[in-house]
């Protein structure tokens, strides 16, 4: 049986991973409408990833018992000032998530809740590639910045990206 407050910080993540998907959906909406076809399928890749955390976490819950309570998500943003402002606005958003997950580390830690300190172990993995990840884009996209060519390049690169659903994954 999954402890009160951890159930509710579970829920809440849920929230926060399902506002991730729904920031990079966002994001991808500006892309395409910057005619940057490739930076707005790594967007969507990005929000199926995001999704399939927050699918995570709701198994999760269920595993254990506990009830998934779904609340409001907070609208996005919808507006950035150049490709790389978005980027780096992935790789500050990453880095809080990893806080996030890093939370809720500590409360299964103090709880003695080892099936969700476990659980969280792949969380805390997957935040080390998900910062990684933005990070190599801002700093390619910085050597791109005023130069048309390599945005196209950067934008061919990104386009080429594959979500490949994890294979625990269940809808
Ligand atoms: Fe679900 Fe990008 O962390």
């Amino acid at each position: 049986m999954l402890n009160p407050k951890m159930e509710a910080a579970l829920n809440g993540q849920i929230n926060a991973e399902l506002y991730s998907a729904y920031l990079y959906m966002s994001m991808a909406t500006w892309f395409d409408q910057k005619q940057l076809p490739g930076m707005a399928h790594w967007m969507r890749v990005q929000t199926q990833e995001e999704m399939t955390h927050a699918i995570k976490f709701y198994t999760y819950v269920n595993e254990r018992s506990g009830r998934v309570t779904l609340s409001a998500i907070e609208g996005p943003p919808t507006d950035w000032k150049s490709p790389l402002a978005v980027f780096e606005a992935v790789a500050v958003h990453e880095a809080k998530v990893t806080g996030l997950i890093n939370g809720l580390m500590d409360l299964a830690l103090k709880l003695k809740d080892h099936a969700s300190a476990s659980m969280l172990r792949w969380f805390v993995d997957e935040q080390v590639e998900e910062e990684s990840s933005a990070a190599d884009v801002v700093g390619k996209m910085k050597l791109t910045q005023k130069d048309s060519s390599g945005l196209f390049m950067m934008d061919n690169e990104l386009g080429a990206r594959v979500f490949t659903p994890p294979v625990w994954l269940t809808l």
